[in-house]
């Protein structure tokens, strides 16, 4: 049922890169706040959000009949990965941000449902209107404004653990030579659509971008493609054919790296990118756990819906993800019984006890790796035995 052996398993990861490759045609690089994340190629695309005429309808209407889904996925943090500027709950109770360096001075202020982003050297001053708020704070909120018909990004970022800016992540963390690198960086249209393909839902249409109907967030149709066809069929009773992706039905390989891969960043994108190759990629778990020794990346086990559900914030309880890990793992105890490893093992727990610690798990094999200037933990999702002193493995 599961990976027979190493040779299967080498054999089939190496089909699944060369399948990866053709797939992605040209080298992708996806991209992400920061110029780090951001240097040249095209953007990736997500194949279920439909083409140009996609007929998208809005969570409010999936929520009519899905109240589970529902009810908890708008106020996660996928939900609300982009905000407009009217309604973010940051730019509302931070209505007077400011942040210096060297001879800059950066603030947001709040003016009705606006905010406004405004650089000084003294000299020469720099303002304009936000226009959306990325993120929800935890690694940044990052701005987006306009400048002369481009997008630009924001310099400083608000930061939820030090509430208040400081510099955005993947930039130098010192004042920048001039004021016009002080404000920020010039986004590519190419570019733009790649970050409203992840943090909105029916922002990029085809290859184009449609603000005027993007909607915030990564929200139902972001991950399930366009509904309005799926309600008219249900509405009609047409159960047979239900008009709608479920990734739930994807193999779990394809599941974690195409479908979450496709913004959490897949191992071929990392792999592919020789500057992903360095802390920040901790951030990236679709690779981290890709590679993590000994794990079968094509087990059902392990797939990213294991431990998360799509639809609501991650659980904070040890207890539930250690219950992951015995689904494989043997228990301590069966070090001490013959017969309880042969039971386990019954059970289709055939990967080695630990014999250090019965729980926590993670804490000591999936460790919070804090990113210089994030001002937050990430958890590396590659899954290993780590060692004192050693250097984070990239
Ligand atoms: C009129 C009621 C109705 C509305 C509105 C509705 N759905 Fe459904 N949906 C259903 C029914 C009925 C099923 C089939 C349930 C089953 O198979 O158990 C379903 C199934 C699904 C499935 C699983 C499909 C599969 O192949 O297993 C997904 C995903 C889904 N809906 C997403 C959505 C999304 C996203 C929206 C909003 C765009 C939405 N639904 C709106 C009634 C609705
Ligand atoms: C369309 C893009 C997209 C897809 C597909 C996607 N995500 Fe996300 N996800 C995001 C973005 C953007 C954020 C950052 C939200 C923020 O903090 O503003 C995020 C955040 C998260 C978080 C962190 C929540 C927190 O509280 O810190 C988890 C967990 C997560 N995603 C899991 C998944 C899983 C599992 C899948 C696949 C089933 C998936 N995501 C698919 C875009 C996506
Ligand atoms: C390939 C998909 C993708 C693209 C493109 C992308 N992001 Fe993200 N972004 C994510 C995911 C997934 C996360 C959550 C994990 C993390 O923090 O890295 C995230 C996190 C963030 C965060 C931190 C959110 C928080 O609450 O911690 C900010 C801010 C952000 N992105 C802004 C941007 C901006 C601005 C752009 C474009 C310049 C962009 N992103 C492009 C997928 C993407
Ligand atoms: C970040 C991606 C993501 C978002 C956003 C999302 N879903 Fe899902 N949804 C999934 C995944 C992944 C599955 C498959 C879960 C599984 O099989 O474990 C799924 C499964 C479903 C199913 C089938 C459930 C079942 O029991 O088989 C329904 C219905 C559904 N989602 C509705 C919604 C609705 C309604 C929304 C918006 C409120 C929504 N989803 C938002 C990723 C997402
Ligand atoms: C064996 C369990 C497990 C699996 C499988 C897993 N995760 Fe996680 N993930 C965790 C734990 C534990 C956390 C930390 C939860 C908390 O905040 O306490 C986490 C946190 C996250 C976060 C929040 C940012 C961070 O790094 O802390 C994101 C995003 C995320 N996971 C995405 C994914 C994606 C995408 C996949 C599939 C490639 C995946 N996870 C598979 C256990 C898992
Ligand atoms: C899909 C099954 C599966 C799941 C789920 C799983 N593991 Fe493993 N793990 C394995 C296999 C197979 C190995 C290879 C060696 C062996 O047989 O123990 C392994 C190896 C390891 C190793 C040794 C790595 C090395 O470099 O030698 C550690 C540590 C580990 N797992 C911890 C965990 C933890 C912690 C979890 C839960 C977060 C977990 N595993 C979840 C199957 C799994
Ligand atoms: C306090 C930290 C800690 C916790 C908690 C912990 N481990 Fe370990 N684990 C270790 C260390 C250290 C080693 C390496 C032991 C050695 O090689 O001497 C290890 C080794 C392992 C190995 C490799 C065993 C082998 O024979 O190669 C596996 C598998 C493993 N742990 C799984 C788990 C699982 C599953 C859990 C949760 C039930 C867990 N660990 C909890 C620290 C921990």
């Amino acid at each position: 049922m599961y990976s027979t052996g190493k040779k299967l398993q080498a054999a089939v990861l190496f089909a699944f890169l060369c399948a990866a490759l053709v797939w992605s045609g040209a080298a992708r690089v996806s991209r992400g706040q920061g110029p780090a994340m951001s240097a040249g190629a095209p953007s990736q695309t997500h194949t279920w959000q439909g083409g140009t005429n996609a007929k998208y309808v809005g969570p409010e209407a999936c929520a009519k009949c899905h109240q589970d889904e529902a009810h908890t996925q708008h106020a996660t943090a996928m939900g609300r990965a982009l905000e407009p500027v009217a309604t973010s709950d940051i730019l509302r109770s931070n209505p007077d941000l400011s942040f210096r360096a060297g001879p800059y001075t950066y603030t947001i202020k709040r003016s009705g449902e606006q905010s406004v982003y405004t650089v000084t050297d003294g000299k020469q001053t720099v303002s304009a209107p936000i226009l959306y708020a990325f993120g929800q704070g935890k690694a940044g909120q990052t701005y987006l404004f306009q400048r002369n018909g481009t997008f630009q990004e924001s310099r400083v970022s608000f930061y939820k653990q030090i509430k208040g800016l400081d510099w955005t992540i993947g930039y130098e963390r010192a004042a920048p030579p001039t004021l016009e690198e002080a404000v920020g960086r010039t986004v590519s249209t190419d570019e733009a659509r790649s970050c409203f393909g992840c943090h909105t839902t029916g922002g990029v249409s085809g290859n184009q971008l449609q603000l005027d109907r993007m909607m915030p967030g990564v929200t139902c149709e972001a991950c399930h493609g366009p509904g309005a066809e799926h309600i008219a069929a249900m509405e009609a009773k047409d159960l047979k054919n239900k008009r709608i992706f479920n990734p739930g039905r994807m193999s779990p390989d394809e599941l974690s790296q195409e479908f979450c891969g496709s913004c959490h960043r897949s191992a071929e994108a990392v792999s592919a990118n020789s500057k992903m190759h360095n802390m920040n990629n901790v951030r990236f778990q679709p690779y981290r756990l890709f590679t993590s020794r000994g794990h079968d990346p094509f087990d059902e086990r392990l797939s990213c819906t294991v431990c998360h559900n799509a639809h609501e914030n991650p659980k904070h309880d040890e207890a539930f993800y250690d219950s992951k890990c015995f689904a494989c793992h043997r228990s301590g105890e069966s070090l001490k019984s013959a017969e309880l490893a042969k039971s386990e093992a019954e059970d289709g727990r055939d990967a080695k006890p630990c014999p250090v610690a019965a729980k926590s798990c993670g804490s000591c094999h999936m460790p919070k790796v804090e990113l210089p200037g994030s001002h937050t933990q990430f958890t590396d999702h590659r899954i290993r035995i780590v060692r004192e002193g050693e250097p984070y493995p990239n």
